[in-house]
């Protein structure tokens, strides 16, 4: 076997593996949600919260690690709604924005259609809402609007209200292995979802918000 073989057998295993983890931690953590609510009880209530945190990290890392180590990976594109890609998103993280009272709202005017592979896609804002989820621990809100852009191009923009992004230059937050501000990082969520942004044709930035402090990320894509 030549090395990209190799990496591309690795990377079979790590991808099976991930999703066999996935349809246990899934259930588990819609578990932990309905215990949270059968008791009131404060302990209950806070163990709750801590698997629930827990499992996402796990998902989160899994994910992280597979789509590192899944570089060989050839899109599946074809024509999708941005539309259901967006609440498709919502539908994944309801649940967190629910225990850790994130509001997701959602602005969009009419449709449209892109060239995607919708998993990975998603998968890429999915690490852009992880992100902001860790920034915003007291809550917030987690705004998503999508606006044309130059001819034949969306943005879509997601901006929250958590701390902003300390590091200097912004960008370096694209840069892999850089991870602040939290204990666990692996920093890998922003350079995967640069890398999915990259291979559907469009571009990823960030900035810190001047209206109020939070972050912004903004993905152009072009439209089909
Ligand atoms: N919405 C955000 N608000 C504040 N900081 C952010 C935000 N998104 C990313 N960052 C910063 O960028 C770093 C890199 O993010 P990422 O590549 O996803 O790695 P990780 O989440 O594992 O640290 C984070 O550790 C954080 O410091
Ligand atoms: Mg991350």
């Amino acid at each position: 076997m030549t090395e990209a073989q190799k990496a591309h057998a690795g990377s079979l295993v790590a991808d099976s593996f991930l999703h066999e983890m996935e349809k246990s931690l899934i259930p588990l953590k819609g578990y932990a949600t309905r215990l949270g609510e059968i008791s009131e009880d404060e302990r209950v209530q806070k163990y709750q919260s801590y698997v629930d945190r827990e499992i996402g990290r796990l998902i989160v890392r899994g994910q992280d690690m597979t789509r590192y180590l899944t570089d060989t990976f050839a899109p599946a594109v074809r024509p999708v709604g941005l539309r259901e890609v967006l609440k498709d998103l919502e539908s994944r993280v309801w649940v967190d924005c629910r225990t850790s009272g994130i509001a997701f709202t959602l602005d969009m005017k009419g449709e449209c259609t892109i060239n995607a592979d919708e998993e990975l896609l998603r998968g890429a804002m999915e690490n852009i809402f992880r992100n902001a989820q860790d920034a915003m621990p007291a809550g917030g809100t987690f705004a998503v609007s999508v606006s044309p852009a130059d001819k034949g191009k969306v943005m879509i923009t997601f901006a929250d209200t958590g701390t902003g992004i300390t590091a200097d230059p912004v960008k370096r937050v694209f840069e892999q292995f850089y991870t602040s501000g939290k204990p666990h990082g692996a920093g890998l969520g922003l350079a995967i979802a640069r890398k999915i942004v990259d291979m559907h044709g469009g571009t990823l930035g960030a900035a810190n918000r001047k209206d109020t402090p939070g972050a912004i990320f903004r993905i152009t894509l072009p439209t089909s």
